[in-house]
C-alpha cells in the first residue's frame, strides 16, 4: 500500500465505522484508480478522492457533504482535493473536470454492479456478464433505489459508451477483490 492510499484509509477509518459504507468506499475508489490508469491521470489522487468522497456522510448524513471540508482540511488535504471530494453532490457552475465526471459515473455504479454480482448464484463479479448488469438495469424492482438515469447519464457526461462502462466496472471490481489491500473489509 502507498503512503498516500495509507493516509486516505487511515482518514477514511477515523470517520466511518458502518462497513456498508466502508465497502461502498473502496468500490468507488477501485474504480477511480482504474479510470485513472486508464485516461494516464495521478492513480494516487484519484483513488483518494474515491475512498474519502463520502467521509463525513456517516457522522453528518443530512449535512453531507458540509462537513468533508473542515475534516479534510484538518488532516491536511489541500483545496483542490477538497473540491474535488465536495463535487460530487453540489451544484456545479460550467464543466466538471474528468476526475470530477468519473466520480460521479461511478459513484452508484459500482453498488450497483457488486449488487448483481451478489444475486448470482455463486456471488463473484468474475463470471458476471455485461448483459446480466443491463439486464438488471431494465429490471425495476431490482435495487428500486438507485436511479437509472444517474447510472447511464454519469457514463454519457464522460462520454463513454455505457456497456463499455460496465464492463470496464466489472472487470477492475472483479480484480482488486483479490489484491491484499481490499482484504481487510472485503467488498463481497
Ligand atoms: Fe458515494
Amino acid at each position: 500500500m502507498t503512503e498516500t492510499r495509507q493516509k486516505a484509509w487511515a482518514e477514511l477509518r477515523k470517520h466511518v465505522t458502518s462497513e456498508v459504507l466502508l465497502k461502498h468506499c473502496l468500490a468507488v475508489e477501485i474504480a477511480m484508480r482504474a479510470y485513472a490508469e486508464k485516461f494516464g491521470e495521478d492513480v494516487e489522487y484519484w483513488g483518494s478522492v474515491g475512498l474519502l468522497h463520502d467521509v463525513d456522510f456517516e457522522k453528518f448524513p443530512h449535512e453531507h457533504p458540509h462537513h468533508a471540508r473542515e475534516i479534510l482540511s484538518a488532516a491536511g488535504y489541500d483545496d483542490a482535493f477538497i473540491t474535488d471530494v465536495e463535487s460530487h453532490c453540489r451544484v456545479w457552475e460550467g464543466e466538471r473536470s474528468m476526475l470530477q465526471k468519473t466520480l460521479l459515473a461511478v459513484d452508484e455504479m459500482t453498488g450497483f454492479i457488486i449488487a448483481c454480482a451478489l444475486v448470482r448464484p455463486d456471488r463473484s463479479l468474475e463470471n458476471l456478464e455485461v448483459k446480466s448488469v443491463m439486464k438488471k438495469i431494465k429490471d425495476k424492482a431490482f435495487a428500486r433505489a438507485v436511479n437509472r438515469e444517474t447510472l447511464t447519464g454519469g457514463a454519457q457526461e464522460m462520454n463513454v459508451d455505457f456497456a463499455e462502462h460496465v464492463a470496464f466496472l466489472t472487470q477492475a471490481l472483479a480484480a482488486a477483490v483479490k489484491q491484499p489491500d481490499y482484504q481487510e473489509v472485503p467488498l463481497i
